[in-house]
């Protein structure tokens, strides 16, 4: 049983309780919302991948903030470990989705300077709307060529991709309600360009050990982004936090 700590209250937060929790707001500009799940430790992965470190809270809103999205953005190294193949949602969400005046699908986006991405892959063959592939100039122009048989190739940045282009595609796009899902990379570029609005952050109980990495990586010449605490729910010793950036 999901309940809340901030703010406090014993209820159980069913899914109408927590939809109204992670309803994005009303903009004009992409919303940018970060999901991630690590150990209490700070290891964002156990043996290379996160799904060890969720528990069932963390997989309930995991699908309530797929529902809630327009697009799911993700990097190529979170795609080239996790698969991403077939649908994002379930019939209930699409219904859910139809109900509430989104797409049936979120639309699904991903990051990639190399374009090292399998186009007969399941993420590309088997997904239920044609995926956005946020590249730049310097990609290379034959994995450009076979990716465009199965995706929209947009250039988004001369030498790497940037984060204020991507937004500018999405916005273009109207896809406004951007759940990011990853990874560390992904974050730390986007935190380099002050354009996280959002931090929903599961920590785990428990102690992942190893080598694997932080929810960010990367240069850090901004320094620290301040947060503030926007809701914390719990279930089975788990936290799921959910900070908005400091006005
Ligand atoms: N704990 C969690 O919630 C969570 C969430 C997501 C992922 N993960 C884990 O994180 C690991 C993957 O980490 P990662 O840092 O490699 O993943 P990532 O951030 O998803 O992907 C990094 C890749 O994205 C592309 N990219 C990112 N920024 C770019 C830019 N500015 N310009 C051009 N390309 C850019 C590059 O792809 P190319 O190499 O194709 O150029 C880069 O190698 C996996 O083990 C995964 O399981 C954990």
């Amino acid at each position: 049983m999901i309940t809340s700590l901030v703010p406090a209250s014993p209820e159980a937060i069913d899914d109408g309780a927590l939809h109204g929790i992670y309803a994005y707001p009303v903009t004009d500009r992409p919303f940018v919302r970060f999901n991630f799940v690590a150990a209490a430790d700070g290891a964002a992965t156990s043996g290379g991948f996160s799904a060890e470190l969720g528990n069932d809270g963390d997989k309930r809103i995991f699908a309530v903030l797929r529902r809630l999205a327009d697009v799911v953005l993700v990097g190529a190294g979170t795609v080239r470990a996790e698969g991403y193949a077939g649908a994002l949602v379930d019939d209930d969400d699409r219904s859910w989705r139809a109900a509430h005046g989104l797409a049936p699908h979120p639309a699904i986006a991903v990051i990639s300077g190399s374009l090292n991405l399998d186009p007969s892959g399941g993420f590309f063959r088997s997904a239920p709307v044609r995926p956005l592939v946020l590249t730049s100039a310097a990609a290379p122009a034959d994995r450009r060529t076979e990716l465009a048989e199965v995706a929209d190739v947009v250039e988004c940045g001369r030498d790497t991709v940037e984060v204020s282009a991507v937004l500018g595609e999405l916005e273009g796009r109207g896809l406004l309600k951007v759940l990011c899902e990853g990874g560390p990379a992904v974050l730390g570029d986007f935190i380099r360009s002050d354009a996280v609005d959002e931090l929903c952050l599961s920590i785990s109980p428990l102690l992942a050990g190893g080598d694997g990495p932080r929810i960010a990586v990367g240069d850090s010449p901004t320094g620290p982004r301040a947060l503030t605490l926007a809701s914390l729910l719990t279930e089975d010793s788990a936290l799921y936090t959910r900070y908005r950036r400091a006005s």
